[in-house]
């Protein structure tokens, strides 16, 4: 039996994380805020569970919690794959499509083969629009409203509007650059500048999904505030795979409207997670009061030989951005959407009162389907405990404390049940440092995945991690290998 045949056996789905009703799905796209609710759109390729014919899906959603779909947004057309992209609420109908009311508007990349060889393609931005909230969609009859440079990849479109200049700015991903471009009215672009040179983190593989928001600076100076240039580093599929496969890097600086200025050239890469399945993160346009974003669950090093039970994709939990000031600098920061801890009751944990010490287990939770932990320690120096989450796969983290750092590494087994699917799916990996003595762990353990934030001092760990599928009940437990560890605080709570 194969890997995915194995793995059919199972449809049990994830409780808080949307999967797509059937098929393939990769990125979010076009995630926006209108009318109480949250559009989730996503590539999709509904009759098939390989990649494909690119399709916009689409899901709405009032609390972040439970999605509903709804019928396909866009399809291909003699211009092509419907690729990703983003979508924006036109206020005050600045495009004149909407009769002087609202609507919204969707920025997607038409991807176009030129004969039959998957290598040779043109990809140009085209545009979108719907006056009834998402419900029906309108390609422009302008398109494209960004023609085909001259080079293969160009792609990605993510508009913004820009506050200080009052003129709409597009972050567009092109070979290994962001172009960033201008409009008065959605409709015709201006190039306005370009950045990557030197910049981050180059490989064989193209930039994509590019994002691009300010937010003010927590724990900073009252009032400061920096702009994120979030970029994804794509796998080259004709090289040699590279062991990190995709992932997502960004940059902290300043945006003025025309040009990004990047704070620290010289910075090391910025990871936005340290684990393996956090790819194509989009945030939310329109949403008034936080910057929420959601990333395809997934690697494009293994997506294609992940099991599948009729559907295969997921999306990561909502989660809320923001931007701390650390130890090394700016930096970003995620909590899960407040929302999700609604939807979950407290379950009894095991009183402790004296530090663990080596052998000590604590918390076997017992057979819940959705189990959000959170837990504050402070290990003495040397010690060394793990966090297992029997979930699919066995998934473990690993803190090692030194004097005042806890460098934390996981581990991810090298199947899923019986089967092992992919080569490159386990390992052992080095997450980072932590500072302070005092670490604090907030997880999220459903079907198919675990996400966790690892809080230090002031700095912050992100590691999204997939176990794919498997029916398990989610024993999580904490062990200490060696030293001794005081635990300030535990709960959990089931879905
Ligand atoms: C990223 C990506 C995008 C592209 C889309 C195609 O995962 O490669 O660059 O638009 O997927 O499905």
């Amino acid at each position: 039996m194969s890997g995915s045949d194995t793995m059919a056996a199972s449809n049990e789905r994830p409780l808080r994380h949307f999967t797509p009703p059937q098929g393939w799905m990769n990125d979010p796209n076009g995630l926006v805020y209108h009318d109480g609710e949250y559009h989730l759109f996503y590539q999709y390729h509904p009759d098939s569970l390989i990649w494909g014919p690119m399709h916009w899906g689409h899901a709405v959603s009032r609390d972040l919690c439970t999605w509903q779909h709804l019928p396909m947004a866009l399809a291909p057309d003699d211009h092509g794959m419907c690729f990703s992209g983003s979508a924006v609420v036109d206020r005050h109908d600045v495009i004149g499509l909407f009769d002087g009311g609202e609507g919204l508007v969707a920025f997607y990349t038409a991807h176009r083969f030129l004969g039959d060889d998957e290598e040779h393609y043109e990809q140009e931005q085209h545009l979108a629009w719907s006056r009834d909230n998402g419900r029906s969609w309108h390609k422009y009859a302008g398109n494209p409203i960004i023609a085909a440079p001259g080079f293969r990849d160009f792609r990605d479109p993510k508009v913004i509007y820009h506050e200080r200049s009052g003129r709409w700015v597009m972050a567009l991903a092109c070979g290994q650059q962001i172009r960033f471009y201008v409009s008065n009215n959605l409709l015709d672009w201006q190039l306005a500048s370009e950045f990557g040179h030197n910049q981050g983190c180059h490989t064989d593989g193209p930039w994509e999904c590019p994002d691009l928001f300010e937010l003010p600076v927590e724990g900073g100076e009252a009032s400061a505030s920096r702009w994120v240039l979030i970029v994804g580093v794509g796998i080259d599929h004709e090289g040699p795979q590279d062991t990190m496969g995709s992932f997502t890097q960004y940059f902290i600086g300043h945006f003025d409207g025309e040009r990004f200025h990047n704070d620290s050239p010289e910075a090391p890469l910025l990871l936005m997670d340290q684990g393996r399945d956090f790819y194509a993160v989009q945030s939310f346009s329109d949403v008034p009061d936080r910057r929420l974003a959601i990333a395809w669950l997934n690697n494009w090093q293994y997506a294609g030989h992940a099991p599948q039970a009729g559907w295969r994709g997921a999306m990561t939990l909502p989660r809320e951005l923001t931007l701390a000031a650390t130890d090394q600098g700016v930096r970003l920061h995620q909590r899960f959407a407040s929302e999700l801890a609604r939807s979950v009751s407290p379950l009894e944990v095991a009183p402790f009162n004296a530090p663990l010490k080596e052998g000590d287990h604590l918390l076997a939770t017992p057979g819940a389907d959705l189990v959000r932990g959170e837990l504050t320690l402070e290990p003495a120096a040397g010690s060394r405990l793990a966090l297992s989450l029997q979930q699919g796969t066995q998934q473990q983290l690993i803190l090692c404390t030194g004097e005042d750092t806890t460098e934390v590494a996981y581990r991810r087994e090298g199947q899923s049940g019986v089967a092992r699917f992919d080569q490159h799916f386990p390992g052992e990996r080095r997450a980072g440092e932590l500072d302070g003595r005092r670490i604090h762990l907030q997880w999220w353990v459903d079907h198919g995945s675990v996400e966790m934030l690892i809080h230090g001092e002031t700095r912050q760990l992100s590691i999204t991690l997939a176990g794919f599928l498997l029916p398990h009940r989610y024993p999580v437990t904490l062990s200490v290998q060696s030293g001794s560890v005081p635990l300030i605080d535990v709960s959990l709570d089931a879905g």
